[in-house]
């Protein structure tokens, strides 16, 4: 049983294999936080503390007791208006204008199995793997009902938190702001750990002391953006790699989302992640419910490394759905960065050829293909084939390709309209736009209304007819711009940021069910939308559109905390690179992009005989370590902002085969040498190095590490495989 209830006491105890979460119901029926963290027994109120605290509101109900306040009890759902003056998870506007949502403890159910939710992504799991815990709060005079959600996956280290806001009065509410999970200590500092970025350069690590005040991070662009991604870590102060005490929070959803962490006048700490409270106001008519995206909680007291191979593990078998969540992924050449919008049918025919030569799998036609889209000015909306520039129908292309033993996808960007294009001419309301105002153009085009289904259902069959044109096995969903402008003509009470991503996620759950067995790749502008939501439909994003090997160690770096490799679209594209006008050799570049989804996205045709040899090379050793790679435990072994390389390993689920992949980020006169620490390796076992034949033991390589060479040379990468032998 991983959720118990002692009636007597009161007392929630949720436990996983090695953590404890713990809440009780107070006798005035508030949801006291009692613990989180690693696993104990036993009950733990003894925590809570009650003292008379000036200036700190006390309920009407406890009396004249005014040691009672929720300003300084830890608490499970903070609401705004019960005296509690510190951030809230939920902020509701009573029909007269009030801002109070008073919840007391109303009944609650356990079950099998994870809960699901309306509409929304959210961790999955096998009845027996998992169990519920659903806890109703009501506010008695708004008659108001919050339904605290619950998830355990005992075995995974997982704990799930959602909740709906179900308004069961008789008037209108409008919800401001709303969070799925908050999480009270009350003691401890900590630090927090965001990862911010900009386009083309994502997910770089961040750590800060959480101190008296509110650090918010979040986004108000539509999507969950390249800025801020939408999860954190709450480390102790003194947590490493692989010592310490760390709690993870992870939103299960790609569009504006808040976190904000703060210290109280007690030095209490509260960190919360939900939904951004700007551009929302979720007005709820009596009935109606309000759904608030998952945030999947993870800890550890072993540091970062553990916490991300449980968030690895977690994202990668319960997020990930589909043919492609536990299958090995083509190897694929993107004709982007080899033609940008310079192809014709022949073209992409030619990368075909080339690529079934080199033993690449899938030939992609990114942007370009369709209407009239010669740049990036016109087109959008217009999803038909463009056969005179293609000189070909995309039926004949499709079966040329696969004619030479080679797949073929396509890429698409739904959820956008040019100005020039049939589709806005027709339909120029469909576009988001507040009435009277022009709309804010990026990278001049508009984002159609996808809150709108009749928008959607437009999109929808326009794209399966280009679908059911050939045999189309992977499509590229792509989104290349923040959103503005949120109004829409068919409500505009501030549901359309929220009804918007709702609309993409239906448009996707629709595609998955027509093409099940098609992949799927996300992408906005590279990592715009790299998140645990979008996952749930594409198993793989393309993690950024900086192909630059050196860049992409730190933004795979950042990346790695909490989405697994097979997430992580990769690819080897040309020097100088697009991106920086620097050079890396094939090999550096080779090693970088194999340690995600991995591919090719330069001109093949322009290789030297030389390179398409070694570009053989490097996809016979892919194939060998694919599922290694994809499946395996991931280590990070060095700090690539901080450190002179950049090391990471992945280890199999029986510790006996390592890949260990190492680039030196910097060279100097009279180098030192650096020894990478290995981890996750088996003490005692002997472990042979695949080129030199050399063996160490397990205990030696994770203690003193391995020499690095120390040769001349730029960004040079080294590859190591290590089996563990029986004997010595
Ligand atoms: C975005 C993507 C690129 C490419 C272009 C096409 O920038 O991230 O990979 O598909 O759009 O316009």
């Amino acid at each position: 049983m991983a959720i118990v209830y002692q009636k007597e006491k009161r007392i929630f105890t949720l436990q996983t294999q090695s953590t404890t979460y713990q809440m009780k119901i107070d006798d005035f029926g508030f949801l006291l936080h009692l613990y989180y963290g690693g696993r104990i027994d036993g009950n733990m109120d003894y925590l809570l503390t009650y003292y008379d605290r000036g200036f700190s509101g006390n309920p009407y109900d406890v009396g004249n007791d005014r040691t009672y306040s929720m300003d300084a009890l830890p608490q499970e759902y903070p609401t705004m208006g019960i005296g509690d003056f510190r951030n809230s998870a939920l902020v509701i506007k009573n029909h007269d204008g009030s801002e109070c949502c008073d919840l007391r403890y109303a009944r609650h159910y356990i079950s099998k199995g994870k809960y699901e939710l309306p509409g929304l992504p959210a961790v999955h799991a096998k009845e027996q793997d998992a169990e519920t815990l659903e806890v109703i709060l009501e506010d008695q005079i708004s008659k108001v009902q919050v339904r605290l959600l619950y998830g355990v996956l005992e075995k995974e280290d997982i704990i799930t938190r959602s909740a709906e806001v179900i308004n069961g009065g008789v008037s209108g509410i409008v919800v401001e702001k709303a969070a799925s999970a908050s999480l009270d200590f009350v003691s401890g500092t900590y630090d927090l750990i965001t990862f911010y970025g900009r386009h083309a350069m994502e997910r770089n690590f961040q750590r800060n002391e959480i101190v008296h005040g509110s650090y918010v991070i979040g986004s108000r662009r539509g999507t969950s953006s390249h800025q801020y991604n939408p999860a954190v870590i709450i480390a102790g102060k003194d947590t490493t790699e692989d010592y310490g005490k760390c709690y993870g929070m992870v939103f299960v959803y790609s569009g504006n989302f808040m976190c904000e962490a703060e210290q109280d006048q007690y030095n209490q700490t509260r960190v919360m992640m939900g939904l951004q409270s700007d551009l929302f106001h979720y007005s709820l008519a009596p009935g109606e419910m309000l759904a608030i995206p998952e945030t999947i909680l993870c800890y550890s007291n072993k540091g970062f490394g553990d916490l991300t191979i449980k968030y690895h593990r977690c994202i990668r078998e319960h997020i990930c759905r589909g043919k492609y969540s536990d299958s090995s992924r083509p190897i694929l050449v993107n004709s982007w960065e080899a033609a940008y919008f310079d192809f014709d049918g022949e073209t992409i025919y030619r990368l075909a050829k080339d690529a079934a030569e080199l033993g690449i799998d899938m030939v992609v036609m990114d942007d370009g293909w369709f209407g009239k889209r010669g740049d990036d000015n016109g087109g959008l909306g217009d999803w038909q084939v463009n056969e005179e520039k293609l000189g070909c129908t995309l039926g004949e292309l499709a079966g040329r390709i696969n004619d030479i033993g080679v797949k073929f996808g396509i890429w698409i960007e739904p959820e956008m309209v040019s100005e020039d294009s049939e589709l806005y001419r027709e339909h120029p309301d469909w576009a988001l736009q507040i009435p009277g105002r022009k709309s804010i153009r990026g990278r001049n085009q508009l984002v159609l209304d996808f809150s709108r289904s009749e928008v959607r259902n437009h999109v929808f069959r326009q794209i399966c007819d280009v679908l059911d044109q050939g045999n189309i096995e992977y499509v590229k969903w792509d989104m290349n711009r923040s959103i503005t402008d949120i109004y829409s003509s068919t409500d505009s009470q501030g549901r359309t940021a929220y009804d918007y991503v709702l609309g993409v996620y239906d448009f996707l759950e629709k595609l998955r069910e027509k093409y099940p067995q098609m992949l799927i790749e996300g992408c906005s502008g590279g990592g715009g939308r790299f998140d645990a939501g979008m996952m749930y439909y594409t198993p793989q994003i393309w993690c950024s559109d900086n192909s630059d090997a050196l860049d992409r160690l730190r933004i795979q770096y950042g990346t790695s905390f909490f989405y697994p490799m097979s997430t992580i679209g990769a690819h080897v594209s040309a020097v100088p690179n697009h991106q920086t006008g620097r050079s890396a050799s094939l090999h550096t570049r080779g090693i970088v992009a194999m340690t995600g989804a991995f591919g090719y996205e330069l001109s093949l045709a322009k290789l030297s005989e030389e390179e398409k040899e070694e570009i053989k090379g490097q996809i016979r050793r892919y194939r060998k370590y694919e599922e290694l790679i994809r499946k395996g435990d991931y280590y990070r072994l060095s700090n690539p902002f901080q450190d002179e390389y950049a090391a990471w390993m992945h280890v199999s689920e029986d510790k006996r085969k390592v890949l260990m992949h190492v680039v030196m980020l910097e060279n100097h006169g009279n180098m030192t040498v650096n020894y990478v620490r290995m981890r996750g390796l088996l003490p005692d076992a002997v472990y042979e190095e695949a080129e030199t034949g050399r063996s160490y033991y397990g205990s030696a390589l994770m203690e003193a590490g391995l020499p690095m060479p120390v040769e001349l040379g730029e960004h040079l990468a080294y590859q190591f495989v290590f089996y563990a032998k029986d004997s010595e």
